[in-house]
């Protein structure tokens, strides 16, 4: 089966052409036939965070380039030889995507249908005007190409991605799900979000908890603009804790850990506590710019990994996957890691940064497995979902 992901829920453009072989049943082996993406970070950096319609103007005029490559890297751009035009059909769905409109039509006059099963696209959670790129995107070529479409939770494509075991190489070829257990711990930390999930069940999602204010990823990005830092921040924030930890810097003021108890989270007080001490110490010297940042970084990975860990004891996990964009921090993984090692009998599954990040592989992943419980859904019944929710 050939799935084709979609992914334009923040300012990641992606797109992912993957093959699962194998029974279908429970031994899955997947490879990358070809792929594209696009990040606009540097773009947003501007901004200081994603600036929602610059993302979704890049969306718009990058997804046919990156198909086009993705496809050519497949192999499947066979030149039509009687081209179709769908024109009008599209109008009405990508009138408010004008350049992709052109884009898709020209495209689709070039190029035979390719030897495609599915498109998997993000339909949410995310930015809703980003979010529409995509899903317009699927729908229009669900329609010229009659092909079925899965709607894609991003978050359970983070989480499909932290399952997955593969090759270093760049298609990850045999690409296969490592085994776990159930309860499956999930705790899922990016830009928009941060939620602990328990699964007791295959893709079935309990809510144990979520940030109530800012996400973890967001608090990286504004602690890291304190600093001066550029956007996105959790990686800049990373390199100063670690010079810090190798000099052995420690910041003078110890930051609260903020709500420790229960399983919801709370960034936003932390993020205005780093204010204050900024904004009382105008002469702050490098060093303590650095030493702060470390600070930081182990409050932020202490409140995680303490209701991890809290969740694991409580719930008996057998696994634990840490998905998204901030599963990218070194500490993080490493404290985790550590604490998990001391309980014993537990297994921690992270993807590699490059694949922590947004990226269209998990959205095809996600939508493989939706695909086989048969949860295709009629193009018309589909709408960008900004606030969209896994598990209840
Ligand atoms: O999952 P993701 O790519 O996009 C969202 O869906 O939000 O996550 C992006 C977030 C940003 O807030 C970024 O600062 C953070 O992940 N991030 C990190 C690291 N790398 C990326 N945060 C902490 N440490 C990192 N090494
Ligand atoms: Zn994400």
């Amino acid at each position: 089966m050939k799935i084709l992901g979609i992914e334009t829920s923040c300012d990641e453009t992606a797109v992912c052409l993957i093959e699962a072989k194998g029974d279908h049943g429970s031994n899955f082996a997947f490879s990358v036939l070809g792929q594209g993406l696009i990040s606009q970070a540097a773009m947003h950096a501007e901004f200081g965070g994603v600036f929602p319609n610059l993302a979704k103007r890049e969306h718009a005029k990058n997804l046919v380039p990156l198909l086009e490559r993705a496809l050519r890297e497949a192999g499947l751009t066979a030149q039509a030889e009687n081209p179709t035009i769908y024109g009008s059909k599209f109008e009405t769905l990508l009138a408010r995507e004008p350049e992709l409109l052109a884009q898709i039509t020209a495209f689709l006059a070039k190029y035979k249908k390719p030897a495609i099963d599915a498109i998997a696209v993000t339909h949410g959670p995310g930015l809703e005007p980003a979010l529409w790129v995509g899903v317009n995107f699927a729908k229009a070529l669900s329609l010229a190409w009659d092909l079925p479409i899965v709607a894609v939770n991003h978050m359970e494509g983070h989480i499909m991605m932290s399952l997955m075991a593969h090759s270093h190489t760049p298609k990850y070829e045999g690409m296969f799900m490592t085994p776990f257990e159930f309860p499956l711990l999930s705790l899922l930390i990016s830009g928009g979000h941060t939620e602990l999930l328990l699964s007791r069940a295959w893709m079935q999602y309990e809510r144990l908890g979520e940030t109530r204010d800012d996400a973890a990823g967001e608090a990286f990005d504004k602690v890291a603009r304190l600093l001066g830092l550029p956007y996105p921040g959790g990686p800049e924030i990373s390199k100063l804790a670690a010079e810090a930890r190798e000099k052995h810097l420690q910041f003078g003021e110890s930051l609260t850990r903020p709500m420790m108890s229960g399983y919801d989270f709370s960034f936003s007080g932390l993020k205005t506590a780093v204010r204050r001490i900024v904004e009382s110490r105008p002469e702050m010297t490098m060093d303590e710019k650095v030493a702060l940042a470390r600070e930081f970084e182990d409050t932020v990975t202490d409140v995680l990994v303490e209701k991890t860990i809290r969740a694991v004891e409580e719930f008996g996990a057998g696994t634990v996957v840490v998905g998204g964009g901030v599963s990218a921090n070194t500490n993080i993984r490493k404290v985790l890691q550590e604490r998990l090692a001391s309980i014993g009998g537990v297994s921690l599954l992270i993807p590699p940064p490059a694949l922590a990040t947004d990226n269209a592989l998990m959205i095809a992943l996600a939508g493989y497995f939706r695909a086989l419980k048969g949860e295709y859904i009629e193009p018309a019944n589909l709408a960008a979902a900004g606030n969209l929710r896994l598990g209840n």
